[in-house]
């Protein structure tokens, strides 16, 4: 593979869908993709890209947790990489972007892993909502 272009986030920064020819530019994990023509294809819709133009994207792109497919995908619109020096400064100021499925779905994450591990408030609650309807069973009917 020839070597991948260097491109500053200063270059990656006018490629931000405004402008005359209104291209789109994103960097994840410090690769620089060109998706101007993949946006209007991308299952996730235009806006949730085009909000990113221009900016890393890496939080975003990895926080929907993409599949491989999608992954694989993205060779296709590489265009070149930032400078070293760029890279974790670019990944620090990286705008998270809370996407409404993505959210939904960790946020289901979050759900499933409470209620399917078994740390002790787990089953402190039911076992005191049991004494409580046990008790006031009990207090009615004697
Ligand atoms: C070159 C870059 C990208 C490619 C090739 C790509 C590709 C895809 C593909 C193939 C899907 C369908 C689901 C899957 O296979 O995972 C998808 C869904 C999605 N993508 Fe991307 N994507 C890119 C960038 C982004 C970025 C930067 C964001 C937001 C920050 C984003 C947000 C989403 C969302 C919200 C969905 C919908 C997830 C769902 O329906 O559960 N994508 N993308």
């Amino acid at each position: 593979m020839s070597e991948l272009r260097v491109i500053s986030l200063e270059e990656v920064s006018k490629h931000n869908y405004e402008g005359v020819d209104k291209s789109c530019w994103i960097v994840i994990s410090g690769k620089v993709y060109d998706v101007t023509k993949f946006l209007n294809e991308h299952p996730g819709g235009e806006e949730v890209i085009t909000q990113l133009a221009g900016k890393d994207a890496t939080v975003g792109f990895l926080d929907v947790g993409h599949s491989k497919d999608a992954i694989e995908m993205t060779k296709e619109y590489l265009i070149g990489q930032l400078p070293e020096s760029e890279v974790s400064k670019s990944e620090k100021t990286a705008p998270k972007v809370a996407q409404s499925k993505g959210s939904q779905s960790s946020v289901l994450k979050d759900f499933t892993d409470i209620m399917t591990s078994p740390t002790w408030t787990n089953f402190l609650i039911p076992t005191t909502m049991g004494l409580i309807i046990y008790t006031a069973y009990k207090f009615i009917f004697n």
